[in-house]
């Protein structure tokens, strides 16, 4: 189906992807279609082999020290949850990075990634298999919900292990910007680099956009989402909600054993940080399919993979 220019959804270890053949303008054009996406919003390009990369990219154009970098982050976090963004090979069609002429390229390290795109034989170019501006899908079904009747095919391999899109980091500018923060941690970025990321320019209109992902209000449910700095904090505002007629649900922790009994509808989202990056999706979607009109949540520690948690819930609860 790739090869005919098809629209294939397929897991990583991050979350969905929709997958189209990378080298055909005219397949990927189909991805923002499907997705109604902005088309100023450029994709991710994925490979299957590190060598894979040089089809795509022009690393002729990096500096010895970026190309340094590159090889250094490669070798420390592919294959796995990291995007680089270098710059585009001519014959990569320009609509697959909206127009720019940067690249973000990743390795995913789920095996029916690999495999999917070893048996097409070409770079897939995916974003996250949801409607534009949607939560991420992290199960097949998520991705249904979303597009079924305007894909060709999903492939199910089950729930995605870590739940939250990869960390993008830009290797083209000086010093490197984390774009996005995600799967691997800024901390984990720095110590392979040896150097301080930047932070992105934000960006909340349709200009150019070096990271769509980082429009203020992204990764949103339909219900407006509240975030509450304790469990005491969250039992006040569901109080307070409720006696306003909305219709409350909550993301909790496993230890929050009042809420749990206080607050329905509500879903549990684990204890460790891990485990809340796995099951936060799922719980924004299971909440808005019971048709609540407010989602509590506590704020998290933003070390490690909560940076990228707090970066999800804070672009999920803009208005
Ligand atoms: O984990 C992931 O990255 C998932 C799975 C499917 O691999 N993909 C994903 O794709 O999250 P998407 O399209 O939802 O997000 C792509 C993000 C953009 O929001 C943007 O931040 C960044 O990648 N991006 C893509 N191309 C870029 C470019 N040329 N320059 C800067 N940022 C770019
Ligand atoms: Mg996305």
């Amino acid at each position: 189906m790739l090869r005919e220019g098809g629209l294939v959804a397929f897991p990583t270890e991050t979350v969905y992807g929709l997958g189209a053949n990378a080298l055909d303008a005219r397949a990927v054009a189909r991805i923002y279609e499907a997705k109604q996406r902005a088309l100023n919003d450029p994709l991710i390009v994925h490979i299957a082999a590190p060598e894979q990369l040089e089809q795509v990219a022009d690393l002729s154009a990096l500096s010895d020290l970026q190309r340094a970098r590159l090889e250094a982050l490669a070798g420390a976090f592919w294959p796995g949850p990291l995007t680089v963004v270098v710059w585009r090979k001519a014959s990569v069609p320009a609509n697959v990075s909206a127009g720019l002429d940067t690249l973000a390229v990743r390795f995913p390290s789920h095996p029916i990634a690999q495999a999917l795109i070893r048996y097409a034989q070409c770079p897939i170019a995916a974003p996250s298999a949801n409607r534009f501006g949607h939560v991420s899908p992290t199960t097949a079904q998520h991705v249904l919900d979303d597009l079924d009747g305007r894909i060709d095919l999903v492939l199910d391999g089950g729930a995605t292990p870590i739940g939250l899109e990869s960390t993008v980091v830009n290797l083209t500018t000086e010093p490197p910007q984390l774009l996005r923060p995600g799967g691997v941690t800024r901390a984990q970025v720095e110590a392979v680099l040896g150097v301080a990321l930047a932070a992105p320019v934000q960006q909340n209109d349709e200009s150019a956009m070096p990271a769509p992902g980082m429009l203020t209000r992204h990764y949103a449910p339909r219900a407006r989402l509240v975030l509450c700095a304790d469990e005491d904090a969250l039992l006040a505002q569901h109080a307070f909600l409720k006696g306003q007629g909305e219709l409350v649900g909550a993301l909790l922790m496993r230890d929050h054993a009042r809420a749990q009994a206080t607050i329905h509808p509500h879903f549990v989202l684990g204890q460790t940080l891990e485990e809340v990056a796995r099951n936060l999706y799922a719980g924004l979607r299971a909440l808005d399919a019971q048709g609540v009109s407010v989602i509590l949540a506590v704020r998290l520690p933003e070390v490690g993979v909560g940076e990228a948690i707090a970066d999800r819930l804070r672009r999920a609860s803009a208005r």
